[in-house]
């Protein structure tokens, strides 16, 4: 078993198909029903990290020697592309000594790049557009607490950043009514919304609006994610002045289903997007949804490696 798309740069390289096999093996890998064969070579994944990470970069690494293999390091900061050698060079060489290519980075047309010139499987580890591999972790976490996922309903309260492109896209494959609401002119990219629209074919309501109260109403998932994304930095304390009224605290999470669950892909900033009490609360599985990114990750790995 493989995945179509040979990359995965973005929620929309799996199928909807791939999509539910993809989380029924992450389910099946964290329950040890499924007994993956040792490869007899090695299999190794580079990791190409222009940005921090705990999870993702940790979450890969034992989820490679699990498999059987092992991760490199590869900061672009300490090769040669970080001094200006083509991301295509790169990208051709690496395919010689490596069998994937985790990326996290700025452009989504840095990841595009690497993915045209190599040889082997590359893999959104994050970029400024998306963050495909926390919301396979993010739905894996809403299908153990829900069972099904079809006609669920979210709300991601917050910035329109990668982590809503990813939601609203994975979100119209697998059938999950998604409310985001973000102060005006920090809306999801239009683009994308209309691609998850198209995605959606007719599965569920995917709605952008402003008012995190009308998100939250009634929803069984409430999601939320900083108000500064990495490379926003400058623009922090205007954004924390922008965002004031769309912290997921106690009040806002009252509006939400009784059995309602947060979700927030961490780090997170207490006191500006989430409050303590609601991160540290009984609605919480902030946790179980960072342990699930070894999951997902290794159930990606197994099928873009061709492990199962
Ligand atoms: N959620 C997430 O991607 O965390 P890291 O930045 O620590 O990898
Ligand atoms: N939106 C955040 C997610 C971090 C995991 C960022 O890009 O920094």
């Amino acid at each position: 078993m493989t995945l179509s798309g040979g990359h995965f740069l973005g929620v929309e390289d799996c199928s909807r198909q791939e999509w539910l096999n993809l989380l029924q093996l992450a389910g099946a890998l964290k329950r040890g029903e499924i007994q993956l064969p040792t490869p007899s070579t090695v299999k190794v994944l580079g990791l190409l990290f222009s940005k921090p990470s705990t999870r993702t970069r940790v979450s890969f690494a034992v989820a490679m020697a699990r498999l059987g293999g092992q991760t490199l390091d590869l900061p672009p900061s300490s090769t040669q592309v970080g001094r200006g050698e083509p991301i295509a060079d790169t990208a051709r060489v690496l395919s010689g000594y490596v069998d994937a290519l985790a990326i996290r980075t700025f452009a989504q047309d840095d990841l595009e790049a690497y993915a045209q010139a190599s040889t082997v499987p590359v893999i959104n580890a994050l970029s400024d557009v998306e963050h495909p591999c926390q919301v396979i972790a993010d739905f894996l976490t809403l299908q153990e607490c829900f069972s099904d996922l079809d006609g669920l309903t979210m709300a991601y309260i917050g910035d329109g950043n990668n982590v809503a492109h990813s939601l609203l896209l994975a979100a119209a494959l697998l059938g999950v009514h998604l409310r985001v609401a973000t102060p005006k002119r920090y809306g999801p990219d239009p683009a994308v919304v209309q691609r998850a629209q198209r995605l959606s074919q007719g599965r569920c309501t995917l709605t952008v609006l402003h008012d995190p109260v009308e998100a939250c109403r009634g929803a069984q998932a409430v999601y939320t994610d900083v108000w500064s994304s990495m490379g926003q930095e400058a623009a922090a304390q205007q954004r924390r002045r922008n965002f004031a009224g769309y912290c997921l605290n106690a009040d806002l999470l009252a509006h939400a289903a009784r059995d309602a669950v947060v979700l927030h892909c961490l780090p997170a900033h207490r006191g500006e997007e989430i409050s303590n009490e609601v991160l540290e609360g009984p609605s919480s599985r902030v946790f179980l949804q960072a342990e699930n990114r070894l999951y997902g990750q290794q159930a990606l790995l197994a099928l873009l490696l061709d492990l199962v």
